[in-house]
């Protein structure tokens, strides 16, 4: 399985801090923020990672994290021009996926535990894609997975109305036949490629699986996730648990 770290984006809820450098880049506990993606991807065992991230202090972002060599691992690096869309991002690592499994995993998200369990159960599944959710207060700022007692039947994007309290967390696990999928879905409404139109495709085949999300996770994308999130961290060393 192959890791990919979605480091694109504007990053303009957090200006002015992301006017001086790349929100990935900000300090989350003791370590800018990107290095914890690396070091979950490490300690689920995937060791070919590919960062992609904006033009904006790309060079910033390569001089921070290098080779990969201090993480035990090997980082290739793509730009993602414009910021279309997690989805649109997701597409440039075609040619580097190439017919393996991927782990995608958002820049700015923060988990408490290893991710390893999760991972696991997507080397496990014979086919489709798998996601992971995780009961929140403010649903609402996420997309938002309706359910019956075994699967997801439904995500909405930021729905006024959410309809559970299940958030959809920013780490996914496709197949190859994940880039066809992105090359036929459409631009939503506030211009962008949406990675939740790609799990919707997913369940609409009946093939999206997915797991619960175990400890605490936060996004780091507002001033007040990114506190958390850095509150999470610093009280582990920024350590990730195992399970
Ligand atoms: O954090 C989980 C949530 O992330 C999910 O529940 C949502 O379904 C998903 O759409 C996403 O929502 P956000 O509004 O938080 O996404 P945001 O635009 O902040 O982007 C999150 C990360 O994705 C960002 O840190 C970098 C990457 N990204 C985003 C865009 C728009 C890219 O690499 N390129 C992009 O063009």
């Amino acid at each position: 399985m192959k890791g990919i770290i979605l480091a694109g984006g504007l990053g303009s809820r957090l200006y002015p801090l992301t006017r001086a450098t790349n929100k990935h880049l900000l300090p989350v506990g003791r370590e800018p923020m990107l290095y914890h993606p690396i070091r979950q991807l490490v300690s689920a065992g995937i060791y070919d990672i590919l960062t992609i991230t904006s033009t904006d202090h790309m060079g910033d972002v390569v001089q921070c994290l290098g080779s990969g060599e201090d993480f035990d691992c090997k980082l290739t690096y793509k730009v993602q021009e414009e910021a279309g869309g997690i989805a649109h991002a997701l597409a440039l690592a075609e040619d580097y996926a190439g017919s393996d499994q991927i782990c995608v995993m958002l820049g700015d998200n923060i988990f408490e535990y290893s991710i390893e369990p999760y991972v696991t159960a997507f080397r496990n599944q014979k086919k489709g894609a798998r996601v992971l959710i995780k009961e929140v207060g403010d649903p609402e700022r996420y997309g938002v997975a309706a359910m019956d007692e075994k699967h997801i039947l439904d995500i909405e994007e930021k729905p006024a109305n959410p309809k559970s309290s299940f958030a959809v967390v920013g780490l996914y696990f496709y197949g190859h036949e994940v880039f066809d999928i992105i090359k036929n879905i459409e631009i939503s409404e506030r211009g962008e490629l949406e990675i939740t139109t790609v799990n919707n495709f997913y369940i609409q085949k009946g093939l999206l699986e997915y797991s619960i999300c175990h400890g605490r996770w936060t996004d780091a994308g507002t001033f007040e996730s990114l506190f958390e999130a850095s509150k999470i961290l610093l009280e582990n060393d920024n350590r990730i648990l195992p399970h």
